[in-house]
């Protein structure tokens, strides 16, 4: 292991200690900062959503924002805006809080259409533009948000043409039990304000290097040519199963290929290999597809989710 890959190790276990019985949610969270995407997370409230997000911000020496998406959000309450200073008679940018490293986006499907667009124009352009004028983000820019999938009422979908810009869509769920106890036993201790061992937070400079060394991880061509063909069949479903016939409307586009590359590669330095494997493709495959494969009306009205039909092409589509 080398020494980068130790202090992300470092970093999985603190959060695991954190954020409990969701190591799945901690690996994704993570191959989404080191893959330098953005990532959104649905799950009911109180599944530690926010938590998750916060904590993995105190991790790292990076500046956090939190924007809370209301109703009433403008544009400008998240990309900032031109404020006049009486004292110099002229206008100056004044950053709104997208300007940071790592930005949570919380309960993103409460704000309108407007302001969705504001900030996923941001994380695609990875600037912004106010006045005719263009202003960089940070290097370190990763923008985490979420939604909550039970309130329908007074919140508004995001846009599925915009989905994907977002590297992964997480799902998580209700913990079990025995998790469930220890989350009980971890919130006494906080509120007892019980110290847990300090963790010394990562530069800036080491995700960088871990961005760096994971593109070293080898993916051979038959993993390649597995990846490639999966994310056709998303495509052309019904060439695979006649099943899958007028299910789909709209497949992933080469940015799902792209990201699946990625993401893969990230699976398998976290899990101290070198190399890829389908079993690295596998843990992935969902959060990446699941928002870039659009039903038809016809599937909707099944009740199909596009989970089953990733399912479906998984049995489907030839391993290596
Ligand atoms: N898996 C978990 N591990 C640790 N704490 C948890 C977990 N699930 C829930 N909690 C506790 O529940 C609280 C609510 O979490 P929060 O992040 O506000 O939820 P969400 O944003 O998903 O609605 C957290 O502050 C935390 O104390
Ligand atoms: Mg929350």
């Amino acid at each position: 292991m080398s020494e980068i890959q130790n202090k992300i190790t470092t970093l999985k276990n603190y959060l695991e200690t954190q954020i409990i019985g969701q190591e799945e949610l901690v690996k994704k969270l993570l191959i989404t900062l080191l893959a330098d995407g953005h990532a959104l997370l649905e799950g009911a409230p109180g599944l530690a959503k926010t938590k998750a997000i916060k904590t993995l911000a105190t991790c790292i020496e990076a500046q956090f924002n939190r924007i809370q998406f209301t109703p009433d959000l403008l544009p400008s309450d998240i990309t900032g805006s031109e404020i006049y200073v009486a004292q110099k008679g002229e206008f100056t940018f004044r950053q709104g809080p997208v300007f940071a490293n790592l930005v949570l986006a919380d309960e993103i499907n409460r704000a309108p259409a407007k302001v969705q667009s504001a900030l996923l124009e941001a994380m695609a352009e990875r600037q912004v533009s106010v006045g005719g004028k263009r202003y960089s983000l940070p290097q370190l820019f990763m923008v985490l948000a979420t939604q909550n999938p039970i309130e329908h009422e007074g919140t508004y979908n995001l846009p599925e043409a915009q989905l994907d810009r977002f590297l992964m869509y997480i799902k998580i769920d209700q913990p079990e039990a025995e998790t469930e106890h220890k989350i009980l036993k971890l919130v006494r201790g906080e509120d007892r304000h019980e110290a847990t061992a300090p963790f010394a937070p990562l530069s800036i400079d080491d995700i960088l290097a871990a961005r760096r060394e994971v593109q070293t991880i080898h993916m051979s061509d038959a993993m390649e040519e597995y990846m490639v063909q999966l994310v056709i069949a998303t495509r052309h479903p019904d060439r695979y199963s006649q099943e899958l016939a007028g299910k789909v409307l709209f497949g992933a586009s080469p940015r799902a290929t792209i990201a699946l590359d990625k993401c893969s590669k990230i699976h398998a330095w976290l899990s101290g290999r070198d190399f890829v494997t389908p079993e690295d493709i596998h843990a992935v495959v969902f959060d990446i597809l699941r928002h870039r494969i659009i039903l038809t009306f016809e599937a909707q009205a099944e009740g199909l989710a596009a989970d089953s039909i990733i399912e479906n092409l998984l049995r489907i589509v030839p391993l290596p």
